[in-house]
């Protein structure tokens, strides 16, 4: 697998001090003693997930939905299709989404709207990388990991044809494979 990489974007170690330093800016909004539910949308942000919660002291609900638009062998997304809607009730809770990657920023924006329409108390979003370039004006994300350029990355959850996410760092595939 390692051999199939052209270039390491962010090492194992960027990504640990990074995802600490994120653990402590949100659990410094969070008021405590109220309901939170971290929504992971399925399937890249399975890495990021798990190590940031484990980086977050506060009683949490875990929530999974599950959007896809990069299917089979391709960089060009299809625009986001949920495959798996919500599987818990956040009415009345704080709703903190995570995902791996904010790129065209559909996903994003499709998931916020669906979380506001289910009577929660608040809705932010974490994403581990945002592509400076094109993640569109209206599509926020509270906390955000690393701003990188506009290239397709793997690694760390994010995947090329459902491969190379186990990875442990974030990096550029050789341009032969794609
Ligand atoms: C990727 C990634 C984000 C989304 C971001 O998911 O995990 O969820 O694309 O792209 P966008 O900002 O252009 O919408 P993908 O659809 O590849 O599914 P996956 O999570 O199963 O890899």
């Amino acid at each position: 697998m390692e051999r199939d990489i052209a270039r390491v974007i962010i090492t194992q170690e960027q990504l640990a001090h990074r995802i600490s330093e994120l653990g402590a800016e949100i659990a410094a909004v969070y008021p405590p003693n109220e309901d939170l539910t971290m929504v992971t949308i399925l399937s890249g942000s399975i890495v990021f997930f798990s190590d940031l919660i484990r980086q977050l002291p506060m009683k949490m609900h875990i929530g999974l939905i599950t959007v896809s638009s990069y299917g089979g062998a391709t960089t060009e997304s299809r625009g986001p299709q949920l495959l798996d809607d919500l599987n818990v009730d956040v009415t009345g809770h704080h709703v903190l989404i995570v995902d791996d990657i904010l790129d065209t920023g559909r996903t994003l924006r499709m998931v916020r709207n669906r979380m506001a329409d289910r009577g929660v108390r608040s809705v932010r979003a974490a994403v581990l990388l945002r592509k400076t370039a094109k993640a569109p004006a209206d599509v926020h994300a509270e906390f955000v990991g690393f701003d990188i350029e506009d290239e397709f990355v793997v690694g760390y959850g994010l995947d090329y044809n459902n491969l190379y996410r186990n990875l442990p760092h974030v990096a550029v595939l050789k341009p032969e494979l794609y």
